[in-house]
């Protein structure tokens, strides 16, 4: 059986920071139900939170936070601005505001660009809004989502702090995005699984059921464990207290070689997309 526990954290580059392998997603959670299952989440021993001011559930997912027993620094937290501001100041105020709704007063462990759709300028700028923002100490860590390689070398262009500490894909089997996670691990920069269970919508795949039958665990199960085995930190979204709690439970099976191939084997390339491929 591999090392991976539910308390693995993996080390982010030029940092002395560490990242939990498994997080916890909160998109399309709203409210009282975000709270709730931040909570839940948090009880079966995630230590990991996935949010974006896109979601609009920042302030709750603080809220759970302060509302656990656990302390502030025992809880990792993500989120991502989504466009910049007129100008730099108001680029940065928008990632402090971010902050504020989190953890008013401290900081948020990790901040990256939601996207790169807006085009050079918007990058430029929401770039060095989190590098203030992390000189200042409000950010921990900085990265980018749906960065493919031409996004992460253009950085270099400008970027203070290169590369990017994390880069957030939309990664599973039937989407693997080889060149941009081995661009990444090549860079150091860690790969975060987005849609990892692809929402559900693959639980009746021969290749996967055939394979969560052999381990007697569920489909979501060898989708979470998969992304864990290929080094990809999932981050697993469930407003369900009975799935949150065994889309965690992935520590007791460890897939074998052959399985994780056959696994390789269903990817569809950018065909496999159920959100956005890298487009560069
Ligand atoms: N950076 C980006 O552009 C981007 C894009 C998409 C997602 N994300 C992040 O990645 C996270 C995960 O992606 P996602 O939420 O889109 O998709 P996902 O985690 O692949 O799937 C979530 C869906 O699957 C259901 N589900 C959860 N566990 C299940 C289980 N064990 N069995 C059956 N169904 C299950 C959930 O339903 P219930 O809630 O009803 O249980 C929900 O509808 C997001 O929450 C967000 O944090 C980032």
């Amino acid at each position: 059986m591999s090392s991976l526990t539910l308390q693995s954290t993996i080390p982010l580059t030029n940092s002395s920071y560490r990242i939990p392998a498994l997080g916890f997603g909160v998109y399309q959670s709203h409210g009282p139900t975000c709270i709730q299952s931040c909570l839940t989440a948090l009880k079966a021993g995630y230590r990991h939170i996935d949010t974006a001011q896109y979601y609009a559930n920042e302030s709750q997912v603080g809220e759970a936070v302060r509302k656990s027993d656990l302390k502030r620094a025992d809880v990792y937290i993500t989120s991502k601005i989504l466009s910049p501001g007129k100008d730099a100041d108001s680029t940065y105020k928008s990632v402090i505001g971010s902050v504020e709704a989190i953890d008013k007063g401290g900081y948020v462990d990790l901040m990256l660009i939601h996207s790169p759709n807006g085009g050079p300028e918007a990058r430029q700028l929401m770039w060095g809004a989190l590098e203030r923002a992390k000189k200042e100490g409000r950010v921990r860590s900085i990265g980018v989502s749906n960065y493919g390689v031409g996004n992460i070398e253009e950085m270099k262009e400008y970027a203070e702090t290169w590369p990017p500490q994390v880069n957030q894909i939309e990664l599973h089997p039937w989407c693997q995005q080889r060149e941009a996670v081995s661009y990444c691990q090549k860079n150091n920069i860690v790969v975060e699984a987005y849609c990892p269970l692809v929402r559900n919508q693959k639980a009746k795949d021969p290749t996967l059921l055939n394979i969560s039958k052999k381990y007697n665990v569920t489909t979501g199960q060898v989708l979470i464990r998969y992304c864990l085995q290929k080094g990809w930190v999932p981050l697993p979204k469930s407003d369900t207290e009975s799935r949150i709690i065994a889309n965690a439970d992935v520590y007791g099976f460890e897939i074998d070689d052959e399985d994780m191939q056959k696994l390789d084997g269903v990817d569809q390339g950018d065909k496999g997309a159920i959100v956005q491929a890298v487009t560069n």
